[in-house]
């Protein structure tokens, strides 16, 4: 007995729209307060996060003064690298990413020798500083993203003819704030403010590594749902998956092929 959703996909008879239709998943929502959990939390988070993030997880510790890219204020809920849709909160396993990957260009670390249950327990605890944890209006189910990039992407005729349609949207939806060629110095770029009332700077799309990975469906997923507090909108809803990859195949010849990308 084939599952209907299975069922779709064979239909429609596209592995890509397959991944995207199979991987949808629940939205989580608030989780009971558990002491135990909050403790073990805490006693990483003192030692870990506070020299950046600050005690009561306002973005103020003793290391966050003289940097251009603060640690994040955790008190306003509002985070840049979710799978959720534009203005809800990340899921677990975005958090764990970011925690686990770092992110590249700023002073975020990636923690690689914290066990499983430390992450999970030091996000519990960073969960603590916002309200919004507790509200079940501000959870969402992760958006459906692609498992992996189409067959053709990386190199060849189609990825030439990807990057070339590409090159096209971007000049009319990118271009403005990321330049025309991806280096971060479009017209608009000068002026972005980010929700933490903060210059920011569009991303240069021609460095070897992004904030949230460098694996084509890290980028996929930026350019889908948007980085909230940023200018960075997502681009999903108005483009479409097939639209999107051109745009990745762009940026792909934007820079020189580093290991992950
Ligand atoms: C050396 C400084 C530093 C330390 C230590 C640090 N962070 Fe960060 N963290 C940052 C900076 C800087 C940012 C903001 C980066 C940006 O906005 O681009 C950040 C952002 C974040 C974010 C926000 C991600 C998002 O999607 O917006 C989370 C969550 C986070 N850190 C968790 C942690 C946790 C948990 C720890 C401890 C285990 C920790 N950080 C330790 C500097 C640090
Ligand atoms: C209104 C300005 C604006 C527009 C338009 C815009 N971006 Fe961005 N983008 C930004 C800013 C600002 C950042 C940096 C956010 C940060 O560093 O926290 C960014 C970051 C990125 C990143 C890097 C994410 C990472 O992990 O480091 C990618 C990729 C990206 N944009 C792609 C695009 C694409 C593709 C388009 C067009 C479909 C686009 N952007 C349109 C402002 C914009």
């Amino acid at each position: 007995m084939i599952p209907p959703a299975v069922r779709r996909c064979l239909g429609l008879a596209l592995a890509a729209v397959c991944a995207v239709v199979l991987r949808a998943a629940d939205a989580e929502g608030p989780v009971p307060f558990d002491l135990d959990l909050h403790m073990r939390g805490a006693r990483v988070y003192e030692r870990q996060c506070a020299p950046c993030h600050g005690r009561n997880g306002r973005g103020d510790g003793d290391w966050a003064s003289d940097v251009a890219v603060k640690p994040r204020n955790f008190a306003r809920g509002l985070f840049k690298f979710r799978s959720t849709p534009p203005g809800k909160l990340p899921t677990a396993a975005d958090l764990r990413r970011t925690v686990r990957t770092g992110m590249s260009g700023t002073m975020m670390p990636a923690f690689t020798k914290l066990t499983d249950g430390e992450v999970d327990a030091v996000l519990a605890y960073v969960r603590s500083f916002s309200k919004r944890w507790a509200d079940p209006a501000a959870y969402a189910a992760p958006v459906p993203l692609p498992a992996a990039p189409p067959a053709w992407f990386g190199a060849g005729p189609l990825q030439d003819a990807a990057a070339r349609r590409g090159a096209a949207l971007f000049a009319v939806h990118c271009a403005t704030c990321h330049g025309p060629a991806g280096r971060g110095d479009g017209p608009a770029a000068a002026g972005l403010r980010d929700a933490w009332d903060r210059p920011i700077a569009p991303a240069n799309l021609a460095a070897a590594h992004f904030k949230s990975g460098d694996a084509p469906t890290d980028l996929f997923r930026t350019v889908a749902v948007g980085l909230d507090g940023t200018p960075m909108a997502g681009f999903l809803p108005a483009l479409g998956t097939e639209a999107l990859w051109d745009l990745l195949a762009f940026i792909r010849t934007l820079a020189p092929v580093s290991p992950g990308r």
